[in-house]
């Protein structure tokens, strides 16, 4: 009888990307997929480090593991990027992990496992393979959503003084525009009619052509309905680009550009390399097409220094940009990250009051953008076709809203499926509409 094995994913797409690449691996060489790790003889977690709630994620789900390791005979692996920073480490810290996987070794991952199961040993590859990035994709197994990731970068070649992630990923590796384009041809032939494009940065992309012309590229190949991209870097962010994303209309109107603060004494200690200045210059190249696209950021608050006056400039920035939406984080410190050296006395209840400030300000403006769209006719992808408790189907505009569908028991919409509905309620988290 086959193995059963369960991975757990934390973190950006990009790792969920992993996880649906070492499901591929897994499925390719027998074992079989079960739905939890209560059923399963090997469990992989695909950790996210981000911040340091989601190391604490991982903790507590080792923890439980290690208590089912008591009763049966189970192998945990570790991959993602937990793995690629703590290393060794790992197996001091949570003795009941049996293998390790760095984030650029995932094709390593039938050697690391035979070796912690036939021999016992723990087992370990977190080396530097910076080709990586050509890993035959073919072999994912993609999780049945209405989009498909495709990664076209990794690694990233700017340093965050906050961030872990060059750490985790390395510097940055293009994938030839070439093999891009077959993928994508092929997931359109499988019937996907939206494509997300993956990268820590991937407006630096280099594969052959830029990042634009990667655009109109992917955006030609026939059937493809919506194409996507995430995330861009403001210093990074062109004309040209700027003037692709508003007028080809195979581009979903969104763009997430993060912004992390809207003072410049604070992007200066992040090493951002703009200030606020530049940033707004670089919005302005989309011109009046700003107004059809909803535009989205991120936002770090409680930065080591950040001032009242600091946070008031963020919320400033809010104010005079108007994002349609934000994903906003308190500054977690990163162990080997530069920021580390900075002081950071600001107390903890400054911060999570900080943080409530700028999200119920946000949620004024997204409630405002999402009233907007009452009584209006949208397209919409479903990416949930199963009636929810509510008697919901849930959709997704171009615009990356989140919709919620008035359904009906029988037979509904397919996942994937364009729909067409009138938006008959706004709340700042979604869209009430009925089908039409
Ligand atoms: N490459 C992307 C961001 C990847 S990380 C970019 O540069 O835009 C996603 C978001 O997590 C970042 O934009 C930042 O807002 C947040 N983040 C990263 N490191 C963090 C840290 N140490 N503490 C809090 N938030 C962090
Ligand atoms: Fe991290 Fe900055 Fe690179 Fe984004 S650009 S991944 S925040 S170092
Ligand atoms: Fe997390 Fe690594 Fe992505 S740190 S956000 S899983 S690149």
């Amino acid at each position: 009888m086959s193995k059963k094995f369960f991975i757990q994913t934390w973190g950006c797409q990009m790792n969920d990307h992993d996880g649906e690449k070492l499901t591929g691996l897994m499925l390719r060489d027998g074992y079989e997929e079960v739905k939890s790790s209560k059923e399963a003889d090997i469990v992989l977690l695909n950790t996210c480090s981000i911040r340091e709630k989601a190391v604490h994620k991982v903790f507590s789900e080792l923890g439980r593991l290690k208590k089912e390791k008591l009763q049966r005979p189970l192998t945990i692996g570790i991959t993602g990027c937990l793995a690629q920073q703590e290393q060794a480490h790992l197996f001091t810290r949570a003795p009941q992990i049996d293998f390790v996987l760095g984030t650029m070794a995932l094709d390593k991952l039938p050697e690391v496992l035979t070796q912690a199961q036939i021999n016992g040993e723990k087992s370990i590859n977190v080396g530097d393979y910076p080709d990586n990035h050509l890993f035959p994709t073919e072999i994912a197994k993609r999780k049945p959503t209405a989009k498909a990731l495709v990664t076209i970068i990794e690694g990233c070649n700017h340093a965050c003084t906050y961030c872990i992630v060059p750490r985790t990923r390395g510097i940055e590796r293009s994938r030839p525009f070439q093999s891009i384009l077959d993928e994508v041809k092929r997931l359109v032939d499988e019937g996907y009619r939206e494509i997300e494009l993956l990268g820590q940065n991937v407006n630096s992309f280099q594969g052959g052509c830029n990042f634009t012309e990667l655009l109109r590229k992917v955006s030609a190949v026939e059937g493809l309905e919506w194409l996507r991209f995430t995330t861009s870097h403001p210093m990074n962010f062109t004309k040209e680009l700027a003037f692709e994303i508003v007028s080809n209309p195979k581009i979903a109107p969104f763009l997430h550009l993060p912004v992390q603060s809207g003072s410049n004494a604070v992007l200066k200690r992040m090493l951002r390399e703009y200030t606020i200045e530049e940033y707004l210059e670089r919005l302005a190249y989309l011109g009046s097409g700003r107004s059809q696209l909803c535009l989205s950021t991120d936002f770090i608050v409680g930065f080591p220094g950040e001032s009242e006056q600091d946070f008031q400039k963020t919320l400033d920035l809010l104010d005079e940009v108007r994002f349609e939406t934000s994903f906003s984080f308190i500054y977690s410190l990163r162990p080997g990250t530069s920021a580390v050296r900075l002081k950071d006395d600001l107390p903890a209840e400054v911060k999570q009051e900080r943080l409530l400030r700028l999200q119920s300000r946000q949620a004024h403006w997204t409630l405002l953008d999402n009233q907007k769209m009452i009584g209006k006719i949208v397209n919409a992808r479903i990416e949930n076709p199963i009636l929810n408790d509510q008697g919901f189907w849930i959709a997704r505009t171009g615009s990356s809203k989140t919709v919620h569908l008035q359904g009906k028991a029988g037979r509904g919409p397919e996942m994937g499926q364009l729909i067409t509905a009138q938006i008959s309620g706004a709340s700042p988290h979604f869209l009430a509409a009925e089908l039409i």
